[in-house]
């Protein structure tokens, strides 16, 4: 699709089939880069068709990584070991605050300058969370007041004692990842419980690490100076992107879903439980662990919807999937309350405001606070002309909606879906029933 792509989504009457969903996007970006700098070749099958995942290897090539993809669909890296070349030319993060954030832990332990960069929207996020640490362990930052483009002159990284203000998987890891390259333990802490792959895939590469949980938190200790071997890994499917099928399927009390190779890490699997609440049906049928990571297979079947309230550490847990639960929110019996997620205002856009917009513009009602929504239930909304505010989760979250809509719905900047799914509308009508 072009840039400004427009797609038009029809009502659905019911959703039907099996879908297989590409590698996990918070788990491709991982392997790439510490495939980059482990010893000896990794063979990642099933990586994220997403342009950021394209961002963090194309950065990688610059920094010296060579990898190529196979004709079987393989990406094979050849690893440098934690050496890496100083680039020719500014690391383009492209729309990917994981690039630039986690890799940024890399690149400070380097012996060269990089030059950071990113789209409009990348240019916007916050840095500091990143900065500041990376800072303290003797990189040098140079930003736009604590926003990128970034120049980071790397440094021999002294270990740091942590605590996270913010909860960001992203800041955990790009800590973790520093910490290889520093003199000493760093220690980390974070304030609530956020995704662990970066652990999870220290660990598969043959990294040592010291994990515990403190509060509603966890603490995690990396020796510096361990060097990284190989993988071959098959990738499980990203739960982030099944979420829209989900939540499609829950919006039609006939539905029947299958989701192959889904991932399954507890740090990501409390959609399953918030679904399952509001009145989803859904069975694990097959589980296995691959490289630490729990994957499944599941069956869903749609029945009545009901209401929940997320908030706390669950409003953290569920980060990437509010967007679409809010979307399907106004079909829910009694509605669904968000608090406490106001890191939403700083993703790819500001996905509260974003979403209120769009279901503004579909008739529903909706309570935009600073930190969340709260949108009421038994609602009935129309097809419209909505905007994905150039946002792949907003594009994606109200094609969801629309199935449910009287009449077609039209969303502008469909294009932006490929950030983390290329394939996500083609999908979506293999599945609909109209
Ligand atoms: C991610 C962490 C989350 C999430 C993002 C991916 C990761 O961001 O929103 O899509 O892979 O670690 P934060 O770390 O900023 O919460």
């Amino acid at each position: 699709m072009k840039n400004g792509s427009s797609v038009i989504v029809r009502p659905a009457r019911n959703v039907r089939g099996s879908v297989r969903l590409p590698g996990d996007k918070s788990i491709s970006h991982r392997y790439a880069m510490l495939a980059g700098i482990a010893e000896g070749p990794s063979r990642l099958e099933n990586y994220s068709t997403g342009a950021d995942c394209a961002s963090t290897l194309a950065c990688m090539r610059s920094l010296g990584v060579s990898w190529e993809c196979t004709c079987d669909g393989f990406i094979e890296v050849q690893g440098r070991g934690s050496s890496l070349a100083a680039p020719a030319h500014a690391l383009d993060c492209g729309n990917s605050g994981s690039t630039m954030r986690m890799l940024s832990g890399i690149v400070a332990g380097q012996e060269f300058t990089s030059d950071m960069i990113g789209d409009e929207s990348l240019s916007r996020r916050p840095m500091a969370r990143v900065i500041t640490p990376l800072t303290a362990m003797g990189a040098q930052i140079a930003s736009q007041q604590g926003k990128p483009p970034l120049r980071i002159t790397g440094a021999p990284l002294k270990a740091i004692d942590y605590a996270m203000p913010v909860a960001s998987a992203q800041v955990k890891s790009c800590l973790l990842f520093a910490g290889l390259f520093a003199d000493g333990e760093t220690r980390i802490e974070e304030p609530l419980r956020t995704r662990d792959h970066g652990e999870v895939a220290l660990q598969a590469f043959g990294a040592k690490l010291d994990r515990k949980s403190i509060g509603q938190g966890n603490e995690v200790r990396i020796r510096g100076g361990q060097r990284l071997r190989g993988i071959e890994a098959r990738i499980p499917g990203d739960l982030s992107s099944a979420a829209f099928f989900l939540c499609a399927a829950a919006l039609f009390p006939g539905s029947q879903l299958v989701v192959p190779n889904l991932l399954m890490n507890p740090t990501r699997a409390r959609l399953l439980d918030i679904l399952m609440q509001i009145g989803l049906c859904i069975s694990v049928t097959q589980l296995d662990e691959i490289h630490g990571e729990l994957v499944g297979s599941l069956q869903v079947e749609g029945a009545h919807l009901t209401q929940a309230t997320i908030a706390g550490a669950d409003s953290a847990a569920l980060i990437d999937e509010i967007p679409v639960l809010a979307a399907i929110a106004p079909f829910t019996e009694k509605g669904i309350e968000v608090k406490d997620a106001k890191e939403l205002r700083v993703k790819e856009s500001d996905r509260i405001a974003a979403v209120a917009m769009n279901l503004r513009r579909m008739g529903a009602r909706v309570e935009e606070r600073e930190d969340g929504l709260k949108i009421p239930g038994g609602q009935t909304l129309h097809g419209a002309e909505l905007d994905s505010f150039g946002d792949h989760r907003i594009a994606m979250a109200f094609a969801i909606a629309a199935l449910r809509a009287d009449g077609e719905t039209l969303i502008r900047g469909a294009e932006s879906a490929a950030i983390s799914y290329p394939a996500f509308f083609q999908t979506l009508e293999e599945v609909v029933e109209r």
